[in-house]
């Protein structure tokens, strides 16, 4: 399979400047040149220069978490791509919480994907339901609907650039994991929906899982044959949990 796999760490809104600075320099040895595995840290917008500096050697790519849709301009409080471009090599667009708490539509989700595409970075598009949208049986039309807007203006051209992380809402910091098998059935989902879109080149993509992945799942997810890695949160906050992920990947 060509596709390599990712292990990323979503540090969400945590950790002060000492704190990141100590994560990020614990993660030496993590990322190993010759792996296929590839490893990335998301810190908050004030850490990633600090961040990036201490891990440019190290083989681990930096994202941040969002982005505004606008290449500049009156929106105070927010951050363009165009300017997270100098700064980073990955994007979040459309993860669950600017979706449920931040209210972000999937149309708008769409059109930061497109922002991010016109620029260096490489976005990572996110996907999934809520329980209530699994428990009536709708959670593959949700996710299909969130691709639909996500990505409607992605040209050919762009796509190897794109990586989708399958998180189903419920699942991210419940402690409560997808079954791998429901994992992996929605990962093939996704996998047979860019194939539709794409062609073949839609096939090759790195699809992951996100919502509790811990050291004690990791393998076993990852074991699943359209599961390329993994967007973790919580356990991505300690260097040995972090870590020990990223070695289920290399397993
Ligand atoms: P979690 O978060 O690993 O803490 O469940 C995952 C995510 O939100 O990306």
């Amino acid at each position: 399979m060509s596709r390599g796999m990712l292990v990323a760490g979503n540090w969400k809104m945590n950790l002060d400047r000492r704190e990141a600075i100590a994560l990020a320099g614990a993660l030496a040895g993590v990322a190993k040149p010759s792996s296929p595995v590839e490893v990335g840290i998301f810190p908050p917008f004030p850490w990633i220069v600090p961040v990036r500096d201490i891990v440019a050697n190290l083989h681990i790519a930096v994202g941040a978490q969002n982005c505004h849709t606008d290449v500049s301009g009156a929106f105070t409080g927010e951050v363009s791509a165009a300017m997270l471009a100098d700064v980073c090599d990955y994007i979040l667009a459309g993860h669950s919480e600017r979706r449920h708490i931040f209210g972000e539509s999937d149309e708008t989700v769409g059109a930061k994907v497109a922002a991010i595409l016109a620029t260096s970075p490489r976005p990572i598009l996110c996907v999934g339901e809520l329980l209530n949208e699994r428990n009536a049986g709708r959670a593959e039309e949700v996710v299909a609907r969130q691709l639909d807007a996500g990505l409607a203006s992605v040209a050919q051209e762009d796509v190897e650039r794109l990586t989708i992380a399958y998180e189903p809402v419920w699942a991210i910091g419940t402690g409560v994991a997808a079954t791998p098998d429901d994992a992996q059935a929605m990962c093939a989902f996704v996998r047979s929906w860019l194939i539709e879109r794409f062609g073949i080149s839609g096939g090759d993509l790195r699809i992951l899982y996100g919502g509790s992945v811990s050291p004690d799942n990791a393998a076993t997810l990852f074991g699943q044959a359209d599961v390329d890695g993994a967007l973790v949160g919580g356990a991505s906050l300690k260097a040995d949990s972090f870590r020990a992920i990223v070695a289920a990947a290399n397993a």
